[in-house]
């Protein structure tokens, strides 16, 4: 294989811990740009969770885990509306802005780790393990962020976390055709960052979750906009019921 080829091949494909650097160097660069639109995003995101949780017609109770929560925005949210719940991120910069949110008030539990790795450490720095299933996972904008088949592996692990007649929501941009690669993302604040996006059509996100979901889970979709207009897809996994219990 020539040089050439194979640098195309890395491109295409990069190894899974190449494309974790590059996007933990990203978010963190963008943590800056999370706090300053912070309020237009928390308004925004409780049209978007009402929206979604409504449609899942549970009751919002239990307990919710936000995978890739950033400044926690979703997060605090979601304890609002009365969850119990943990945000993961593995950005140390986004983590600190969820937990200097509202410092003097219980709120949600933020937890510093990358997904994959399921390590997760609490603001000592002890390390705390996910324990148990969740009402509600939600990832919203990030199983986009994993190459493929990674990302199916994402989705699985998800699934994984909800508990019997829980929900998971799963969201990212519809796209018209399907490819991934390092693609730059500006902030608000002027910074411009690369990070590994896939973007996928419609049908293509929807094969993504149903296959990795069986037939353990219904699955809905529902359409979506961003605050600058931009199509986004929700899915919905609901877990069945199993008769014992445990789904
Ligand atoms: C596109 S942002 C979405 C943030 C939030 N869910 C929202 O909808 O506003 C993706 C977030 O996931 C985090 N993230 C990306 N890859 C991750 C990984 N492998 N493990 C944990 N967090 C990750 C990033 O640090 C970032 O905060």
């Amino acid at each position: 294989m020539s040089a050439a080829t194979t640098s195309a091949a890395i491109a295409l494909r990069p190894d899974l811990a190449s494309v974790l650097d590059v996007n933990l160097a990203a978010y963190q660069a963008l943590a800056e740009d999370y706090r300053v639109t912070s309020p237009l995003r928390m308004r925004h995101a409780a049209e978007w969770l009402s929206g979604q949780l409504n449609d899942s017609r549970k009751p919002l109770t239990g307990r919710a885990l936000d995978i890739g929560c950033a400044d926690g925005s979703h997060a605090f949210l979601l304890a609002e509306h009365g969850y119990e719940v943990t945000g993961i991120d593995f950005s140390p910069r986004m983590i600190e802005l969820a937990r200097n949110r509202r410092p003097d008030r219980d709120g949600p539990l933020f937890l510093e780790g990358e997904f994959l790795t399921g390590k997760f450490r609490d603001a000592r720095g002890e390390l705390v393990a996910l324990e148990g299933q969740f009402e509600l996972v939600v990832a919203n904008a990030f199983v986009h962020l994993f190459p493929k088949p990674v990302d199916d592996e994402v989705v699985k692990r998800a699934l994984d976390l909800v508990a019997s007649g829980g929900t998971a929501l799963f969201s990212t941009t519809v796209e018209d055709s399907r490819r991934e690669a390092y693609l730059g993302k500006a902030g608000a604040d002027g910074t411009y960052v690369e990070r590994w996006r896939g973007h996928y059509p419609k049908e293509d996100f929807l094969s993504l979750i149903r296959d990795a979901a069986g037939d353990r889970f219904l699955i809905t979709d529902l359409p979506t906009t961003d605050m600058r207009g931009k199509a986004w897809l929700t899915v919905l996994a609901r877990r069945r019921e199993a008769p014992d219990g445990r789904g």
